[in-house]
């Protein structure tokens, strides 16, 4: 059975303690930039607070881990945070009329009427803000639709306050899916370090940036559901992620609801350390000491429990507002110019663009096509720091800091899908997370159809005689052949 969860920061602690009487069999691990903030602010304090007769109170002052437990809960019980775009599952009603004299029972409408509530279900209060009230079901009766708590309300809700039955059904099937499933290569967290991580190349996706490589959206962040969907599904050939082709369409959802679960979580983790390490980092503060120390610890504590709360809101309604706009059908790129016929014309003219300077596709990508160019080998800065720094080792990093190596086209493996339209889309706007860039500024519609008629000839070049290729460009790519039109057809 549920305990009444009431996740203010004064019940808290006894409810982490004790776990609701279970023993978490997995625990979300924090980001390194977590562990890198002062205990006060990642694990949150208890200060005394003066009251005006004279007495004192201890006051719980909640830190990042505590709002992450607050809003995200365990992956044990996962809790259905309603200001996210998430499709947790439950059964949603509402409040039709309070029963007189009975703080603990009313009568309930819902869309999809339930036959029947087992006792013990939860109920979720959908209240604006950020605070989460759980309270539990003792008795439902289909017939006079009352709905009967196990505890008394504070205060009778009101006709029409808007509630979930057993919220997070959907995201726990997601979630056991994805501990069988995901877990060992992308970690219980989602920050792709499961007990496998290490030894594979690349690495399993870290969520917590909400950054996926191969989505088809114009932006540079966050993946649409049905991007997530063929991943899983098809997975990413070249690397370790397996296809998951013999899933049910009920599976798919709830794998896929529970990695933008993940992401959501990590990306909030993220926000929230972010207000806090330029102050409150082991670093910032390693030289405050004594009086100086007691006034920072008072000045987190006031910023704890007031405007870091405000800031946290509007960083969940960014947040879900970004989750919602990949959905809109405006996100994703769609040509509107149908593929340029796939010619040798056309591809003499992709393959100038590949090695003119203004791409400079052959400035990673290498003459040939094969992964080798001079940016392989020089040494790159690190995106973001000040002042600048460059990379200790050549090479390019990607967004989670490890090295990586651009793909070798002649082998004509395509992570991100091989239709054409995938690749476009992998021209259009990159490979997100990676240091390809996306070039849709510097190219027509049809350009781009260009250099996918390219590409997509470059592991054939030399299998057919040669196409009227200039004498510079000959010397140029250090080749005397290259694919004409049919080659790949
Ligand atoms: C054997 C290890 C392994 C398993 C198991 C695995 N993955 Fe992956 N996954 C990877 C690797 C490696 C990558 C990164 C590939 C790359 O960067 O090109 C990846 C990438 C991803 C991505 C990112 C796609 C993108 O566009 O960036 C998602 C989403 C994903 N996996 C979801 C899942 C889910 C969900 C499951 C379970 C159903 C799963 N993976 C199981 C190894 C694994
Ligand atoms: C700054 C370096 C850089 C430049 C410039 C660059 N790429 Fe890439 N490209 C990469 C890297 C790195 C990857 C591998 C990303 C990954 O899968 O992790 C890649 C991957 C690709 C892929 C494979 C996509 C897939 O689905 O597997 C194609 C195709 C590609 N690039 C084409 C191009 C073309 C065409 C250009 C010029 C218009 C270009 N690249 C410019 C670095 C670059």
């Amino acid at each position: 059975m549920r305990c009444v969860l009431l996740l203010t920061a004064a019940l808290l602690l006894p409810l982490v303690a004790s776990g609701c009487g279970e023993v978490p069999e997995a625990q979300y691990s924090l980001s390194d930039d977590t562990l890198k903030l002062i205990s006060e602010a990642r694990s949150g304090m208890r200060i005394t607070v003066q009251q005006a007769d004279g007495s004192s109170e201890r006051v719980e002052i909640d830190g990042v881990e505590n709002w992450l437990f607050n809003l995200f809960g365990t992956p044990e019980s996962p809790v259905a945070w309603q200001r996210l775009p998430i499709d947790y599952g439950g059964v949603a009603g509402e409040v039709a009329a309070v029963t007189e004299g009975d703080p603990s029972s009313f009568t309930a409408t819902f869309t999809d009427p339930p036959l029947e509530v087992e006792p013990g279900t939860s109920l979720q209060w959908v209240t604006p803000g950020d605070d989460l009230v759980v309270s539990t079901v003792s008795e439902w009766d289909p017939v006079s639709q009352v709905l009967s708590l196990t505890t008394e309300l504070d205060s009778p809700p009101e006709a029409g306050t808007q509630f979930v039955l057993q919220p997070a059904d959907q995201l726990a099937f997601g979630r056991k899916l994805y501990m069988t499933h995901c877990m060992h290569c992308h970690g219980v967290a989602g920050d792709g370090n499961g007990p496998t991580a290490k030894y594979l190349n690349p690495r399993p996706r870290d969520y917590r940036q909400g950054i996926f490589k191969f989505t088809s959206l114009k932006q540079k962040v966050r993946a649409s559901r049905d991007d997530l969907r063929r991943v899983i599904q098809y997975g990413i050939p070249g690397t370790y992620m397996p296809s998951f082709m013999l899933l049910s369409e009920k599976e798919f959802s709830a794998i896929v609801e529970y990695v933008r679960f993940l992401s959501m979580r990590g990306e909030m983790e993220k926000a929230m350390t972010g207000l806090l390490a330029g102050d409150y980092s082991r670093e910032a503060v390693a030289d405050v000491k004594g009086d100086e120390r007691n006034e920072m610890l008072a000045a987190l504590a006031e910023y704890l429990g007031g405007g870091f709360r405000e800031e946290l809101s509007e960083e969940a309604t960014v947040l879900a507002e970004s989750w919602q706009e990949v959905e809109e059908p405006d996100a994703a790129i769609q040509p509107t110019v149908a593929r340029v016929e796939d010619s040798a014309e056309s591809r003499l003219r992709g393959r100038a663009l590949y090695l003119g300077k203004k791409l400079d596709c052959k400035g990673c990508h290498g003459v040939t096509g094969e992964g080798n160019g001079p940016q392989t080998i020089a040494y790159q800065e690190i995106p973001g720091s000040q002042p600048a720094q460059k990379y200790p080792a050549p090479g390019l990093y990607d967004a989670w800091n490890q090295p990586i190596m651009p793909r070798d086209l002649t082998q004509g493996i395509y992570r991100g899908g091989r239709r054409p339209l995938d690749l476009y889309r992998r021209v259009h706007s990159g490979v997100k997370g990676t240091p390809m860039a996306g070039f849709a500024n510097a190219l027509t519609e049809k350009d781009i159809w260009d250099v996918v008629n390219y590409v997509m000839s470059i592991p054939f070049e030399g299998q057919q005689p040669a196409a009227e290729v200039s004498d510079s460009e000959q010397v140029a790519s250090g080749k005397t052949q290259h694919g004409t039109s049919g080659s790949d057809r």
